[in-house]
Parts: C-alpha cells; structure tokens; sequence
C-alpha cells in the first residue's frame, strides 16, 4: 500500500469530532482523505440504528464488522492503492475497545474474540492517535451536549478506557497518546504535529 492509514480513537466526549472537524480545515492536511466509522453509508446507517436501540450485542458487533469490511473494500483499500493518506475518526480499535466491553460477559478474551474476527481481512492502521481523557471529564462533556446514547455511561466509558489502555500496551509503536484534558488549541496542536512529521 502506498498511502498511509491514521486513525483517530478515544471514548465518548474525549473531543474527537471536534479535533477531526478541525483538521479537515487545517492547510498542511488538505490532501488527506477524512473518513469515519460508523460510515456514512446504508450499513453505517444501520449501525446507528443499533446505538439507539437495545440491539442483541453480538448482532451490533457484526454490523459494526460489516461496516467496517464494506469501508475497506469501497475507501479505504482503493485509497491506499492509489496513493493517498487516510484519516479515519474511529477504526478497529473502536471496536476492540467498545465491542470489548459490551462483550466481556460472552467472552473470556472478548478484546482477543474481537480481533480474531478482524483477522486475515482487516488493514491495520499505519498510526492511531488516542485521544487521551479522564473519563470524568468526557462524561461531563457528553452531559453538556444533550441527548446521551446507551455508551455514554460512567461505568461502561470507564470500561473502554481501560480496554484502550490494553490495546496501547499491546502495541506501543502503533499509538501515539495525546493528552485531551488540555485546551483544543493545544490538542489539535499535538494532533497536526504528530501527523505531518509522520506522513
Ligand atoms: P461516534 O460518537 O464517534 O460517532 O461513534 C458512535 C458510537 O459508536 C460511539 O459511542 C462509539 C461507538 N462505536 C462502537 O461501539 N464500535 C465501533 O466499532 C465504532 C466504530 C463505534
């Protein structure tokens, strides 16, 4: 693959869309392509419909995942043929993470259990920024801008945070951790940096 893939990921309320929305603005990134999961597309859109309601857990992973497979195969691996670099606000890690918890009474391993569906098909990010915050503080944000989904409770954030955390200590080149608690200036700051010195 000739383009890069760098992923964006961090719970609910870490400031993720709003650092994304900025750098899509941002002058030395004006060639990336931005992408998202859940997608824009009809599975994205089905996804969504599973955020908001009380869908069987194993069911929402597998659209989470269908999702996912029809984002590479459409964008993200024609892309990366064709030379461009990919930012993508969420990725797998959302998955391991988020699917992690929701499945961690099904599963003995349900990070592990979530990864090896991945396997032999998925395309493992170049680089993933954590946007790191107490999960405190982004539940407070997530409070602050009305309406909370299903995912946006003080144990369960907590309980992704902890499986990002793993995820990180598993694989310590690929993520990059960047303090969220401080002001977005200083965030976005870090964000820009890290990506024009790596592509
Ligand atoms: P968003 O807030 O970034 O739009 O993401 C929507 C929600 O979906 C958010 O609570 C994280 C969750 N999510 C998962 O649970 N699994 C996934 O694989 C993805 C991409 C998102």
């Amino acid at each position: 693959m000739k383009g890069k893939l760098i992923t964006l990921e961090g719970i609910d309320g870490s400031g993720k869309s709003t650092i994304t929305e900025r750098l899509k603005n941002h002058p030395s990134l004006s060639d990336v392509v931005f992408t998202r999961e859940p997608t824009k597309n009809w599975i994205g859109n089905v996804v969504e419909q599973a955020i908001q309601s009380d869908t069987d857990q194993i069911a929402e992973f597998f659209l989470f995942t269908s999702d996912h497979a029809e984002h590479i195969a459409k964008l993200i691996k024609p892309n990366l043929e064709n030379g461009q670099n990919i930012i993508s606000d969420r990725y797998l890690d959302s998955r391991c993470a988020y699917q992690g918890a929701t499945l961690s009474n099904r599963f003995e391993n349900s990070i592990q259990w979530v990864k090896s569906i991945h396997k032999g098909w998925t395309i493992i990010p170049d680089l993933t920024i954590f946007l790191d915050i107490d999960p405190e503080f982004a539940i407070e944000r997530c409070g602050n801008r009305g309406q909370q989904t299903k995912f946006e409770k003080m144990e369960f954030l907590q309980q992704v945070y902890d499986n990002y955390q793993k995820l990180i200590k598993e694989e310590p080149v690929r993520f990059v951790v960047v303090d969220s608690n401080q002001p977005v200036e200083e965030v976005e700051k870090d964000v820009v940096d890290i990506i024009t010195s790596y592509i």
